[in-house]
């Protein structure tokens, strides 16, 4: 079923999903989980170590089934991240990230109170999601040989809405699940799917440093090219599907139409091979009665890439309309006076992944990055280095959010 497929690894999770609830968060959620002093959120310490604190501490409502124990209900930003302890890892790591922050802006304005501190520091740290997404995070999934820049002033000439709302086809698209491995590799130790959802102890027994290592290392599944759904999610993806039709989405190649694609003309030009076009063919008719979401699954992925091009040339300016679009980046936000000054405002613009988990660990950093690092090529599964150290050619997303669509 799992069909690996080299250099992706599976620390790709969740993190624009992450980020555009951010916004959503309503205040009462956010004030239980401040601390009201030094603008910082409360935690606990388990080891030495900072995580979240818990739900009983709290009284926040958080998703986890009833075998769970108290001590283990870790308590954050939103109410189904305990489902996965990589969701778990990242809401830690910010959380840390955020109380340091905290404490370098008290430094720069030691008058500052409380809630001055804590907005400033929130504000940072969507600043530095957005740049890590945009440069470390699409750069990479995107396969696109340039390389990306976040620099939102680009846009200010641009006629361009500042607002936090995706479209619901992005949402659809973004159900990656085929990404996930049959089970999960952390440290000496294999985490069947039962025993990795809802288990927040993989976060405190493994620690951050060596769930941040696992995850660099694990290889991801490849999304398009079909069959490699996981059983343990097969059910989210028949959700998918019928919430597109409750929608009335309109079919794979109307889409491909509207996003300057040209339509699949049978269903081996759609997958580039026989068997599931047969299958298809038996259940569609006509390759333009494909749906969406089935259409970007079985789709022919692009040489030696993790999905086909509907998904990169959907989703890539969905994404970067979504990350360009925050409020942050409108030019009555993006100045340093926003952040706190320079040293705010550098904060973001020096952010990269590698950095946000050095600082917010004790001892040597492992390597964290979107690309499995050396991995010797082996058979017909094995791609060349990532195209994110591939470009040249500095680019800003502005320039494909024009190129792709002038509806998004
Ligand atoms: C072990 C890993 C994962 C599990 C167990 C899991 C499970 C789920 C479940 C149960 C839902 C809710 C389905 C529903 O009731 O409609 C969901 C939604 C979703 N998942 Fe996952 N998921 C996993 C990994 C991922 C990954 C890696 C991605 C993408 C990078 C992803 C993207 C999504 C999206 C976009 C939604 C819809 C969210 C929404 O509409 O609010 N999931 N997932
Ligand atoms: C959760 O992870 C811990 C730590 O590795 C492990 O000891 C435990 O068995 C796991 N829980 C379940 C329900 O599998
Ligand atoms: C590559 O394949 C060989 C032989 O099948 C295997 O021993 C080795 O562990 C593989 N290496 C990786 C990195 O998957
Ligand atoms: C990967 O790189 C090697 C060496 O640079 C090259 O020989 C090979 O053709 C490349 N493979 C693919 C699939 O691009």
């Amino acid at each position: 079923m799992y069909q690996p497929l080299q250099k992706y690894p599976l620390i790709i999770i969740h993190i624009i999903i992450h980020f555009t609830c951010c916004c959503r968060i309503i205040f009462l959620l956010q004030h239980k989980l401040r601390l009201f002093k030094d603008g910082k959120l409360k935690f606990q310490v388990l080891e030495g170590e900072v995580y979240p604190p818990t739900v009983k501490e709290v009284g926040v409502d958080m998703h986890y089934p009833p075998h769970v124990p108290e001590s283990h209900r870790f308590a954050v930003g939103h109410e189904a991240f305990g489902l996965v302890p990589g969701l778990m890892m990242y809401a830690t790591i910010w959380l840390r990230e955020h109380n340091r922050v905290c404490d370098v802006l008290k430094e720069v304005h030691p008058d500052w109170d409380d809630d001055r501190l804590f907005q400033t520091s929130r504000l940072i740290l969507i600043g530095e999601t957005i740049k890590i997404v945009i440069e470390d995070y699409v750069q990479h999934l995107s396969g696109y040989h340039f390389k990306l820049k976040f620099d939102p002033e680009l846009l200010f000439k641009e006629r361009f809405q500042y607002q936090n709302r995706i479209a619901s086809e992005f949402n659809t698209l973004y159900h990656w699940h085929p990404l996930m491995p049959d089970a999960f590799h952390i440290q000496e130790q294999v985490y069947s799917y039962p025993q990795f959802v809802f288990n927040t102890s993989v976060v405190t027994t493994h620690g951050i440093t060596n769930l941040v290592e696992s995850f660099t290392k694990q290889i991801a599944g490849r999304v398009a090219g079909g069959r490699n759904v996981p059983p343990a999610v097969l059910m989210v993806a028949l959700k998918s599907i019928e919430n597109s039709r409750h929608m009335r989405y309109q079919s794979l190649n109307a889409y491909r139409k509207r996003f300057s694609m040209k339509p699949y003309i049978s269903f081996e030009d759609l997958t580039g091979e026989k068997e599931m076009a047969a299958e298809l063919e038996e259940m569609y008719g006509h390759v333009d009665a494909v749906e969406l979401y089935p259409g970007l699954l079985v789709e022919k992925p692009r040489t030696n890439a993790i999905f086909g091009e509907t998904m990169v040339e959907m989703g890539a300016p969905y994404s970067l309309k979504g990350l360009m679009g925050n409020p942050i980046c409108s030019p009555e936000y993006w100045k340093p006076s926003t952040f706190g000054g320079s040293i705010g405002f550098n904060i973001i613009n020096t952010a990269s992944l590698q950095s946000l988990v050095c600082s917010n660990i004790k001892g040597p950093c492992p390597l964290a990055s979107f690309h499995v690092p050396d991995i010797k090529d082996n058979g017909s599964n094995a791609i060349n280095s990532s195209t994110a150290h591939s470009g040249s050619n500095d680019r800003n997303p502005t320039v494909l959010i024009r190129e792709r669509t002038t509806e998004l």
